[in-house]
C-alpha cells in the first residue's frame, strides 16, 4: 500500500468572500486529503481527509480556524461525501489560484520583466525569447489592478483593492521558497514526491508483460504523463535552439548580461525564482538549456486547459470553485446530509454561471497566438534565423502530434474541428490568461 497526501490547507486562512451586488456570499476550505493505493498500478483513491475554515477575519486568528477529520470506513457516507465535494472546491481553488498562477503567470511573468530590462534587444536569448514573452505580464497586471476581475472565487478583487489578494500573495510567497523555479519541471517534481511512473501503470513496466502493450505509462495519472511529454518538447526546443545559440562552455561565462540576469533572478535578496538551473549556476551551455527548458515548459503546459479534452477535467461540472456554507465543519461524524442538505452547501446555480463563464473564456475564445498557426507549422515563422525557424517548426509538429493523441479525459468531442476554435490551435504560445 502506498498513501500519498495532497495539502491544499492553505486554503483555510481565505476570508469568505462577503455578498456584492453580484454575487452571494461565497467560503473557501482547506484540505489535506490522504490518497490510499492498494496496490501497484492501482488508482489512488481518498481515504481521509481533514478540512478546516475560519470565521472570516484576514488574517486569521488560530482559534478562529475550524478543524474537522473523516475517514472512508468512519465518516457516515453522505458525510463522507460531503467532504469529497468540499476538498474538491479546495483543489480547485488553490489550482486556479494559487499553484498554476505562481509557476505559470506569476514567476514567468518575473522572468520575462527581467529579460525585457536586463538585456539588450539583439542580445541572442532575448531574441530567442521574444516570441515567447508576450502578454502574461499585461495579463498579471490587468488582474491585479482588476481591469480583468478573476470571477467565480472567493477572493475575486471586486473591490479594486490589494488587500483582497493578501491570502492569495502570500501563498505563494510561501510556495516559491519550498519550490525554487528549476523544480517546476515534472521530470524534477514527481520524483522528489516519490510518484514514478511504475506506481501509476496499470500493466507495469514488464517488457515480458502479455498486457504491457495495451496500456501507456502514466494511464493511472494520465496528466503526469501528459506534463512530462510537453517537458521533453520543451527540452528538445531548447537544445535545438541553445545549440544554435552558444556553440562553448566559455560564451556563456564570458555573456556578461546573462550573468547578470541570472545573478539578479536568484538573488537572495530581491530575487524572486529561487534556483534557476539544477547547479544554481550559468557556467555551461546545458546551464542554459536547463533554463529554457523550465521556462518554456511553464509557458506552454498553461495551454493545456484550452483544449476540449483537457478542459473537462480542469472546469465544472468536475470540479467546484467555492462552497455557500461551512457550518457543516461543527457537525458529527455520523450526520447524514438529505440530498437538499448537501445542494444548499454546494455552489448554486449563480456561482455555476460565473465559473461556465469562465471556463468559456479559454475553450470558445482563440488564443492572441496559437502555437500551431492556422495556416500550418511552417507558416508565420518566428525568427529571421532559419535554424531556429527550424527548431520552432520541430516544436510546432510535436505539438500537433501531442494535441492529436491527448487522451480524452472530458467525455466531449473537438467542439470546432475543422475552425481556428479546433483543439489543435486552442493552444497559445504564450502564458496568456
Ligand atoms: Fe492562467
Amino acid at each position: 500500500m502506498l498513501g500519498y497526501s495532497n495539502i491544499f490547507r492553505s486554503m483555510a486562512s481565505l476570508p469568505p468572500h462577503e455578498a456584492n451586488d453580484r454575487s452571494p456570499t461565497r467560503y473557501g476550505v482547506g484540505a489535506l486529503i490522504i490518497l490510499r493505493q492498494e496496490a501497484q498500478g492501482e488508482p489512488l483513491k481518498p481515504s481521509a481527509l481533514i478540512l478546516s475554515s475560519n470565521s472570516g477575519k484576514y488574517p486569521p486568528v488560530e482559534n478562529d480556524i475550524i478543524s474537522k477529520t473523516y475517514n472512508s470506513n468512519i465518516s457516515n457516507p453522505s458525510s463522507w461525501r460531503l467532504a469529497l465535494l468540499a476538498a474538491r472546491a479546495s483543489i480547485f481553488m488553490w489550482g486556479v489560484s494559487t499553484g498554476h498562477i505562481l509557476a505559470y503567470h506569476v514567476t514567468i511573468g518575473a522572468m520575462q520583466g527581467s529579460i525585457l530590462t536586463q538585456l539588450e534587444q539583439d542580445h541572442p536569448f532575448r531574441i530567442l525569447m521574444t516570441p515567447f514573452i508576450l502578454y502574461t505580464q499585461q495579463f498579471n497586471t490587468m488582474t491585479l489592478d482588476n481591469t480583468f476581475p478573476l470571477s467565480a472565487f472567493p477572493f475575486e478583487n471586486d473591490a479594486p483593492d490589494l488587500e483582497n489578494f493578501m491570502p492569495v500573495i502570500e501563498g505563494w510567497q510561501e510556495l516559491i521558497t519550498r519550490v525554487p523555479f528549476v523544480n517546476s519541471v515534472p521530470s524534477r517534481y514527481l520524483p522528489m514526491n516519490g510518484i514514478r511512473v511504475e506506481d501509476h501503470t496499470s500493466c507495469g513496466n514488464n517488457a515480458n508483460d502479455s498486457k504491457a502493450s495495451k496500456c501507456a505509462d502514466w494511464d493511472q495519472f494520465p496528466f503526469a504523463g501528459l506534463f512530462l511529454k510537453i517537458e521533453q518538447l520543451a527540452a528538445s526546443f531548447a537544445n535545438s535552439a541553445i545549440s544554435v545559440l552558444y556553440k562553448k562552455n566559455k560564451d556563456i561565462k564570458k555573456d556578461l548580461q546573462l550573468q547578470a540576469l541570472v545573478f539578479s533572478m536568484e538573488a537572495k535578496d530581491g530575487g524572486n525564482l529561487g534556483t534557476v538551473t539544477p547547479s544554481g549556476k550559468m557556467e555551461t551551455v546545458d546551464d542554459l538549456k536547463d533554463l529554457v527548458t523550465t521556462y518554456m515548459y511553464n509557458v506552454l503546459v498553461h495551454g493545456a486547459a484550452r483544449t476540449t479534452n483537457l478542459v473537462g477535467p480542469s472546469f465544472p461540472p468536475n470540479f467546484i470553485p467555492s462552497l455557500m456554507s461551512v457550518d457543516f465543519l461543527e457537525d458529527n461524524n455520523d450526520k447524514e446530509y438529505t440530498i437538499q442538505e448537501l445542494m444548499n452547501i454546494m455552489p448554486n446555480t449563480h456561482v455555476m454561471g460565473e465559473l461556465t463563464v469562465f471556463t468559456s473564456f479559454f475553450e470558445r475564445t482563440t488564443p492572441y497566438i496559437p502555437l500551431i498557426p492556422v495556416e500550418g507549422s511552417d507558416t508565420d515563422l518566428l525568427f529571421d534565423n532559419e535554424d531556429l525557424n527550424n527548431a520552432s517548426i520541430e516544436l510546432r509538429e510535436g505539438f500537433e502530434k501531442l494535441i492529436g493523441d491527448l487522451p480524452n479525459l472530458s467525455g466531449l468531442e473537438d467542439t470546432f474541428p475543422n475552425s481556428p476554435l479546433s483543439d489543435l490551435n486552442q493552444w497559445p504560445q504564450n502564458s496568456e490568461s
